[in-house]
């Protein structure tokens, strides 16, 4: 429940960030607006002022967020992903924002309040929701160096091989700093120890010296990682200091799918689309699902204009056959992650895996 001064409060944080930070000045505005429709129920002496602030309120965000979606249209072109370019994971990007970028770019200013950059960041969920988007995004903002290194890549089946690659890894992250080095499925490099094979061991071994010697030397290297096997990392990595910081990567929600539909549909020949009807259908479907679901329904109307010459636009109908063509792997992954960290008892580890899981299985039911 909020009061109605939490309420005004929300709308004066949304009004001051409409001009320095948009998305979130929008996403202000589309809370309270909720905010107001509860208050609604909760005063029906006063409901008719509650709705019509809601309204506004609702109006207000959804101006700002198209507006935004306009925008990009115009700069699409550039190479350079952004967090503008990611569509949802509002909260993530907040948090990134003040544990990466802002000590990565301005340390004396951390430094000043004894808050210490560094360490590393582990992303995990389940496949295809934006893990290697958001850790290119993040070293774009940051003005950082991207090292992406595919972690089976750095091992080798000879002996003392693995090592000297992650050695050398770090010591080319070291020439050139800042630099964020990112693991991607990490999976492959940090598995559990007690059942790798003897030279899997070194390379979790290698990256733990690395790791602990960088603190030393107050180094600007941040290192990311990713995986949708969260189960299976090393947990002398996930210590305080290591991989100590990890970070749930959910798939999209209501409001992140019409974002994500709208950035790949950016730039296409459209016909007007309801956008609330798609993120309905749309349940349950990754962000790649997302995606490749735009791609099959643009093949439509392209493929029809060789036989017919004629130019039609992307329809309704076009990306209703697209969702109808897409399987999604999510439920699957959900079912097998909640599984895997049950069996290991690391529900404490990925709370929030499991509480989504859970979520997961009721849709099943009700669906
Ligand atoms: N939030 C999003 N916004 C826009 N596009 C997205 C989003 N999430 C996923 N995509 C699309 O899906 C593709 C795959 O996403 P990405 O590679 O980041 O997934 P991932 O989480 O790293 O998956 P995996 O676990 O399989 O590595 C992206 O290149 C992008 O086109
Ligand atoms: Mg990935």
């Amino acid at each position: 429940m909020c009061t109605k001064e939490e309420i005004i409060t929300l709308i004066e944080l949304a009004k001051r960030l409409e001009k320095t930070d948009p998305t979130d000045a929008a996403r202000q505005y589309f809370l309270a607006a909720e905010a107001l429709v509860r208050g609604a129920r909760e005063h029906p002496e006063e409901e008719r002022t509650y709705l019509e602030l809601a309204q506004k309120s609702f109006l207000k965000g959804k101006e700002l967020r198209d507006k935004r979606v306009q925008m990009k249209k115009l700069v699409k072109g550039k190479s350079e992903i952004m967090f503008e370019d990611i569509g949802g994971l509002e909260d993530l990007k907040s948090e990134i924002r003040m544990k990466i970028i802002e000590p990565f770019k301005r340390p004396d200013l951390f430094n000043f309040y004894g808050k210490k950059a560094g360490g590393g960041i582990l992303m995990y969920g389940p496949p295809g929701c934006g893990k290697s988007l958001m850790a290119k995004a993040t070293a774009n903002e940051a003005g950082a160096n991207f090292i992406q290194v595919k972690s089976s890549d750095l091992k080798s089946k000879f002996v003392g091989e693995t090592e000297k690659n992650i050695a050398e890894l770090f010591e080319k992250a070291r020439e050139k700093q800042p630099t964020i080095i990112f693991f991607d499925e990490f999976e492959s490099l940090g598995s559990d120890r007690t059942d790798a094979p003897a030279h899997d061991k070194s390379a979790v071994a290698q990256l733990l010296t690395e790791m602990d010697g960088m603190e030393a030397k107050e180094q600007q290297i941040l290192l990311l990682a990713a995986t949708n096997e969260p189960w299976s990392v090393d947990v002398a990595l996930r210590r305080e200091g290591r991989f100590g910081v990890t970070l749930f990567i959910p798939p999209p929600d209501l409001e992140a799918r019409r974002e994500i539909l709208q950035i790949h549909l950016a730039n296409r020949p459209i016909e007007h689309l309801d956008y609330d009807v798609l993120v309905r259908l749309t349940e349950g479907f990754s962000g790649a699902d997302l995606k490749a679901m735009c791609e099959m329904a643009t093949d439509i109307p392209l493929k029809e204009s060789f036989e017919t010459g004629e130019r039609r636009k992307i329809s309704m109908e076009d990306l209703r056959e697209g969702i109808k063509k897409t399987k999604s792997v999510l439920r699957q992954w959900f079912a097998k992650a909640s599984e895997q960290v049950k069996r290991r008892k690391l529900q404490e580890d990925f709370s929030e895996l499991i509480k989504m899981s859970e979520t997961e299985k009721e849709m099943a039911v009700i669906n």
